[in-house]
């Protein structure tokens, strides 16, 4: 097959219609773990609520999770009067009834019908990094171009320069990568954001991933794939999950920081619950000592601890 920019390939090979990974394979806990699985799940989604309570009086009128995967994280989030699902399949079996199921198109692609959002949590968890973007590499004679793959084979061969668009975003973002250097230019991620966040009248919206500021982008590319648990060369042919950090400080966002920090600020402790407790009562104690294990994996640096929280405010026009 000809070589086309990963971009597009990327696309094709995770969404389209029969043959997307993301529409086809299973849900993304067939193929890996992410934090929204298991007791994990339930204390983000704590924190998530603790986060709208710092600047709400009262609850989210809705909660919308984009890229819901099979509706894992709802599942914990169900104190909340609707509770919206958003993924590229069909309303997934045995989902809570509860939860209200839109499918989309997927990538940088919303749904038409997902818009005017109010008093609105909505959640973007590991959603950005499956959302194609450009790929660029300098050459040897310092030129920044797009990287072509061939979708049948994962080979890839160096295109032309940037188009005018992704020029722009490099030049303001990615400053001085050296010969051989990759860049994964953001600006697909920045505009499904800011599509995302202007569906929404009133809220706040979180995006939580891994990713790179500008003082530590990566050099070499964090192009990654996975195919039921395991990391598998990256191949655009549908057969596997493909992501890239995202680039979390060109986000349009009113706070950045590190999970680890969000978390102990809303007061995660990670510290185990009295041990005589154990004995008053056993299965509190039990409770407790999970929930305390699943806060330690979420802050711990070198894992969880490290992702970003990009937190957005939407005040809407009557709020001063
Ligand atoms: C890495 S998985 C994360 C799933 C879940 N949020 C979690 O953290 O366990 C990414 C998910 O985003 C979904 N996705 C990608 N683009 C989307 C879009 N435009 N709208 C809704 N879901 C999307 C994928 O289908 C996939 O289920």
């Amino acid at each position: 097959m000809d070589p086309i920019p990963w971009r597009d390939a990327w696309h094709t090979a995770l969404y389209a219609a029969e043959l997307g990974f993301y529409v086809t394979r299973g849900g993304p806990a067939a193929h890996f773990t992410t934090a929204t699985h298991g007791v994990t799940g339930a204390v983000l989604a704590d924190a998530l609520l603790r986060l709208w309570g710092r600047s709400h009086d009262d609850p989210p009128k809705v909660v919308v999770d984009i890229g819901a995967g099979r509706g894992e994280l709802l599942t914990h989030l169900l104190s909340v009067e609707s509770a919206v699902g958003v993924d590229v399949v069909d309303r997934p079996e045995g989902l809570d009834p509860r939860i209200t199921w839109v499918r989309s198109p997927g990538g940088a692609l919303l749904p038409d019908g997902l818009h005017g959002l109010h008093d609105a949590l909505v959640i973007a968890h590991e959603w950005l990094d499956v959302v194609p973007c450009t790929i660029a590499e300098v050459d040897d004679r310092g030129r920044l171009r797009e990287v072509l793959v061939d979708p049948a084979t994962g080979d890839e061969l160096l295109g032309g320069d940037l188009g005018p668009e992704d020029a722009e975003w490099a030049a303001a973002h990615w400053p001085d990568p050296g010969p051989g250097e990759r860049v994964e230019v953001g600006r697909t991620r920045d505009a499904a954001w800011a599509d995302l966040v202007s569906r929404v009248h009133s809220g706040l919206l979180v995006a939580i991933d891994y990713g790179h500021l500008r003082a530590n982008r990566p050099t070499a590319g964090t192009l990654t794939a996975y195919r039921a648990g395991s990391l598998v060369t990256p191949v655009p042919d549908g057969s596997c999950d493909l992501t890239a950090h995202v680039a979390m400080d060109s986000l349009d966002a009113d706070e950045l920081a590190r999970q680890r920090e969000v978390l102990r600020g809303l007061g995660a402790r990670a510290t185990g619950p009295e041990h005589a407790r154990a004995n008053d009562d056993p299965m509190g104690y039990l409770r407790a000592l999970e929930r305390v294990s699943a806060e330690a994996e979420l802050i711990r640096p070198g894992g969880f601890g490290d992702f970003w929280w990009a937190v957005k405010h939407v005040k809407g026009p009557d709020v001063p």
